[in-house]
């Protein structure tokens, strides 16, 4: 695996002109470079260089791309292949076994904190299970509670004798050096005296995803001490708060089976969760869940299921944190539980169908809840009202899917007693104060996931609707963060400038249109993702973008230059460049991208249509019969606004 900044780093040594030179014969011809293409045979050179784009393109075969496609396609080779062509061609090194002697030594460091954990786990779950001190007062207490042996042996929950080193002792006994200890937490050192950090707790070891031991949260049990109820290991080489869910690793499975994962506030909660059989589930320990964690959930489900206490006071602390996990695009769902119980109390007084009932019937979405708690709170207080709105406009405006959100709106304006147009204005107000902000944030490859590498395909001839789906795309990759229009907001003497990729992206999905061509599709889904975020890509993202199909494309797209403003010169024998003529240009190509779109839908319907005839059935054909009317009128009208502006 080569990292993403040593991608970076190849991508950004490699001069196009560089490489190809190599292997073809080049002539500079005004800023780009000309010579045989190496991929046909030619006469007359029609293969060109382009230095300040970094891509290369033959106008007589179709190929095209940048310096890691040109090495792919002339030395068959693999993607990671050419990139490690062309890192020893730059002398880049690529890290996969060069480590230095301090990476080295954090390694090693790394590694004998892991096993000291792991062992300290192994010594605290054998005193609880095996000495005196521990069966009396850590499992009986655990017993007291209602927890079964066979959890605690799952979750391997252990105790720490109440002494004063009991454990530093023993460890330093067992060969383990004493700045290990220190640096796992495990040992408090203060002046020169040491001491057991966990004395007296019942411990629960935190496990990383692949089941290792990361540190330990330590419950004391005794009741009327100022010692607080958790200590938890502190922060470390291995143990990173923000990175950790309790229990992930013992959920992982079940997360995945069930699409789904259920987060609690505690240990216990984990613990009592899985002996009711819900196993799909993690804590997070008592604190607002952090990206970190809800990345760490993403891997696995975009559904999850938050079960509160049930008192007010602790849901409405949480609400915040939850907008972090509506941006990461993921479903949220809370119950609520009565009040008074937090999950593990309430798991252990009902049946495991009880349970399970229960949250089936109160699961509720996460933003109607917060929206319905709030109108309560809020009543008759109008000042109050105005902050409620705001709140849930916050929550709505940082879900990435257009249509995910739009439902919200219309389901809110409801709960609200608030207009649709005035939920919707607010949501695109907040969600452009953010894309200013964000707009300087530029994403790197390693923001992406990765994609496996296919054979990259030669440029294949435009047909169809491929075309209009092309030059979309091109103006998108070329123009997107340009001005498309201002719109002013009169009532607030405010004005508001849309991007040609708002404008772009808006329209299709307004009309939930897609692209069909999958290559512009991905381009255009990762593109929208992107604004959606409120970040544009800028024009090298796609050209460096780490799939191959999508970096030579790009590249063939920036480096037409004229193939839509041609037709519009034929019209318009006075405009000399795109920019010019950049909004009507923009409106008129999206214009095209839906009348073939329709046009393709017609054609699909009307073979359906003769299908079901055929099949004598009525229902179906009427039903299709009303699609084709429809459709028919939507392309009527997108052909006269087509019309009055230019026949492409
Ligand atoms: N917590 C913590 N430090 C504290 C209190 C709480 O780290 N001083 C974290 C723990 O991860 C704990 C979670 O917050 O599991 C929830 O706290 P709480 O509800 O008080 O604990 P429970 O898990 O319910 O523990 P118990 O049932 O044993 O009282
Ligand atoms: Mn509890």
């Amino acid at each position: 695996m080569i990292p993403h900044n040593t991608v970076e780093q190849i991508l950004d040594a490699a001069h196009i002109e560089d490489i190809v030179q190599e292997f073809v014969n080049l002539k500079k011809r005004g800023v780009n470079y000309i010579g045989l293409c190496p991929f046909h045979n030619e006469k007359t050179p029609s293969f060109t260089v382009s230095p300040s784009k970094g891509i290369f393109k033959c106008f007589g075969c179709g190929k095209g791309g940048n310096s890691v496609n040109f090495i792919m396609e002339h030395e068959s080779l693999s993607y990671p292949e050419a990139l490690r062509y062309l890192a020893k061609k730059y002398n880049i090194e690529i890290e996969e076994k060069e480590l230095t002697a301090e990476d080295i030594e954090k390694k090693n460091e790394r590694e004998s904190m892991l096993v000291l954990s792991s062992y300290a786990a192994r010594v605290f779950e054998e005193n609880l299970f095996e000495t005196e001190e521990g069966k009396s007062i850590g499992l009986s207490y655990f017993r007291e509670r209602g927890f079964r042996q066979e959890t605690l042996k799952k979750f391997n929950i252990g105790y720490s004798i109440d002494k004063w080193e009991s454990f530093t002792k023993k460890a330093q006994t067992d060969g383990y050096k004493i700045d290990y200890l220190v640096m796992t937490g495990l040992t408090i050192k203060k002046e020169e005296k040491t001491f057991d950090r966990f004395s007296g707790r019942v411990m629960f070891p935190i496990h990383s995803l692949s089941g290792q031991v990361l540190g330990f949260g330590g419950r004391t049990l005794k009741k009327d001490t100022k010692a607080a109820k958790y200590l938890n290991s502190p922060e470390s080489e291995i143990y990173h708060k923000s990175r950790i869910l309790y229990g992930i690793y013992h959920a992982r499975k079940s997360i995945m089976q069930e699409d789904k994962c259920f987060i609690v506030e505690g240990y216990t909660d984990v613990l009592s969760l899985h002996e009711a059989d819900v196993q799909n589930v993690v804590a997070s320990s008592g604190t607002a869940l952090t990206r970190e964690q809800i990345r760490l959930i993403k891997r696995f489900t975009s559904n999850v299921s938050i079960l509160y206490d049930g008192d007010e006071a602790g849901i409405k602390a949480s609400l915040r944190g939850i907008d972090l996990v509506l941006e990461e695009g993921m479903n949220v769902k809370v119950t609520a539980l009565p009040d008074g119980e937090d999950p593990d109390s309430f798991s252990k007084k009902k049946s495991n169908t009880e349970f399970r009932e229960y949250i089936n019937e109160n699961e509720t979405d996460f933003i109607r809840f917060k929206t319905k708690l709030l109108v309560k709170e809020a009543e008759g207080d109008p000042v109050k009202r105005a902050g409620l709105i705001r709140e849930v406009v916050r929550s709505i405006a940082v879900i990435p899917e257009i249509i995910t959100r739009t439902v919200y709106i219309q389901e809110c304006s409801t709960l609200l007693n608030v207009s649709e147009q005035v939920l919707s204005s607010e949501v695109g107000k907040l969600m452009r104060q953010k894309a200013f902000k964000d707009r300087n944030r530029y994403p790197g490859p390693a923001d992406l996931p990765e994609v496996s590498r296919k054979k990259a395909e030669a440029a294949k001839p435009p047909e169809g609707s491929a075309f209009s789906e092309r030059a979309l795309t091109r103006l998108l990759l070329k123009y997107g963060s340009e001005e498309f229009e201002k719109v002013e907001h009169k009532e607030e003497g405010t004005e508001e400038i849309i991007s040609v990729a708002q404008y772009i992206v808006n329209e299709i999905k307004e009309d939930e249109l897609e692209f069909s061509e999958s290559v512009y599709k991905k381009i255009f889904d990762d593109y929208s993702f992107h604004i959606s975020e409120g970040i544009f890509p800028g024009d090298k993202f796609f050209v460096l973008h780490q799939d191959p199909d999508i970096s030579s494309i790009s590249a063939d797209l920036l480096s037409e230059s004229h193939i839509l403003s041609t037709i519009w010169t034929q019209h318009n024998a006075y405009v000399e460049t795109e920019e010019e003529v950049l909004k009507e240009l923009v409106s008129e190509s999206v214009l095209k991208f839906k009348s073939d779109k329709i046009q393709g839908m017609l054609r699909e319907i009307k073979k359906q249509i003769n299908d079901s005839e055929a099949a004598k059935n009525t229902e179906t054909t009427n039903d299709l019969l009303k699609q084709h009317q429809v459709l028919s009128a939507m392309l009527k009208e997108i052909s006269k606004q087509l019309g009055n502006r230019i026949v492409l």
